[in-house]
């Protein structure tokens, strides 16, 4: 069976609206009389709506949306799109479940909110070719990490033809800090921890990989922070430019492609670094800001084999465990002062850290800095994974 039909069958099954209100089959709520299903939908809507589930996020898009197309994929039982719409929005509903779109399209005709609204069956990633004219806004609440990375990709792609140069990649999903404090689990298996047992698939995220998902398509990002305990993610990107039509599926790919720099040459500083099984440990000097080591990536640089990368900016993804004070990381070239792109800073935590370190302009990093960032603290930690690639 292709993945959309197990996943259509678990879908059937959608969020009812708030935490404590667990979740309902739309197959079970077409049978309702249309007063029974407005009744059920608006105690679901009225426990969703509270300020720390989907209550910020309609006080701050709501004036923005008014008079705006936008494309929801993924739309459950039309929480979002229903109330947007009933401040000015035009919303299209697309899902890979027809009887959840069956149920929005009654509560929308019992809402009065018809000439608003469209309708799209999803039934495999190609099915969004039907999409006609432009959108300002794709929302995508808590629905595309729940397909492959490949398949919500090929869905992502073909949205974009669609969204207007400048319009806005909207997204909720579940994060690198919940994947990893609910064990690791192969994706396979952590929906159901996420979602319950019939889910096929959770995959965590974050701006990067969302960004990726949309490459080769350009962003700027407009807001990046999680939310609710650290369980969910929020991004909202501008795309610059959605569509670009001169690079070919293979120079996509090699720019996608990723190289480990993790064996690369360690130089200690002011500190001490070795490898190890699992990576690079580190300890720095108690002194704020002494450079503790840095890696020499100028070979995963050629090794990357993009010289051809003009214009393009680079990015480290790292994942670093920490286990006391806090560090700086940076990309730098041959000078080691010379910071290429933002430092960022990390302090001790029990678990590892996910990070990614780009540049500012297209010149190649040649080092990966850490340098302490802790007031007399003799910062220590590990680099378990670093990957250089170029910055989507
Ligand atoms: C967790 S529910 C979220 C529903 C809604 N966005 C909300 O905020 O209540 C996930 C929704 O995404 C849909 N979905 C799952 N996988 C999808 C995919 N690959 N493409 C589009 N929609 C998908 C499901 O049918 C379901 O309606």
């Amino acid at each position: 069976m292709e993945f959309l039909d197990v996943s259509r069958e678990k879908w059937r099954e959608v969020p009812a609206g708030g935490d404590t209100l667990g979740r309902s089959y739309s197959t079970d709520l077409l049978k309702l009389s249309d007063q029974e299903l407005l009744a059920q939908w608006q105690r679901m809507n009225e426990a969703g709506s509270v300020p720390d589930h989907r209550g910020w996020y309609q006080v701050l898009y709501r004036e923005a949306f008014a008079g705006r197309r936008i494309v929801e994929v993924g739309s459950g039982l039309g929480f979002d799109g229903i109330y947007f719409m009933k401040n000015g929005a035009k919303w299209l509903f697309a899902d890979i479940v027809k009887d959840n779109l069956e149920a929005v399209r009654r509560l929308v005709e019992l809402q009065g909110l018809s000439a608003q609204a469209e309708y799209l069956w999803i039934e495999h990633p190609a099915s969004l070719e039907k999409l006609e004219g432009e959108f300002d806004v794709v929302w995508a609440n808590g629905s595309l990490h729940h397909a492959p990375f490949d398949i919500a990709r090929a869905e992502a792609q073909i949205l974009l033809h669609r969204l207007k140069a400048e319009g806005r990649w909207i997204e909720l999903f579940y994060s690198f800090d919940r994947w990893v404090r609910q064990g690791k689990l192969p994706f396979t298996e952590w929906g159901k921890v996420t979602d319950g047992e019939r889910t096929p698939w959770a995959e965590w995220y974050d701006v990067e990989r969302i960004k990726s998902r949309l490459f080769p398509a350009s962003t700027t990002t407009i807001l990046d922070f999680s939310f609710g305990g650290g369980q969910y993610g929020w991004v909202d990107l501008r795309v610059d430019r959605p569509v670009d039509d001169t690079l070919s599926s293979a120079e996509i790919a090699r720019l996608m492609r990723t190289v480990s720099a993790l064996d690369a040459p360690i130089e200690s500083i002011h500190g001490a670094a070795a490898r190890q099984p699992s990576g690079v440990a580190f300890q720095c000097s108690p002194r704020i800001w002494d450079y503790a080591c840095a890696l020499d990536i100028g070979d995963a640089v050629r090794n990357l084999g993009v010289s051809s990368a003009a214009n393009r900016r680079w990015a480290a993804d790292l994942e670093v465990r920490l286990s006391s004070g806090a560090v700086g990381l940076v990309l730098t070239g041959d000078d080691k002062n010379d910071f290429l792109g933002r430092e960022i800073t990390l302090d001790a935590r029990p678990t590892a850290q996910r990070l990614t370190l780009t540049t500012h302009g297209s010149a190649a990093p040649r080092w990966l800095l850490i340098r302490n960032a802790a007031h007399e603290t003799p910062s220590t930690g590990s680099v378990d994974s670093a990957f250089l690639r170029i910055s989507t």
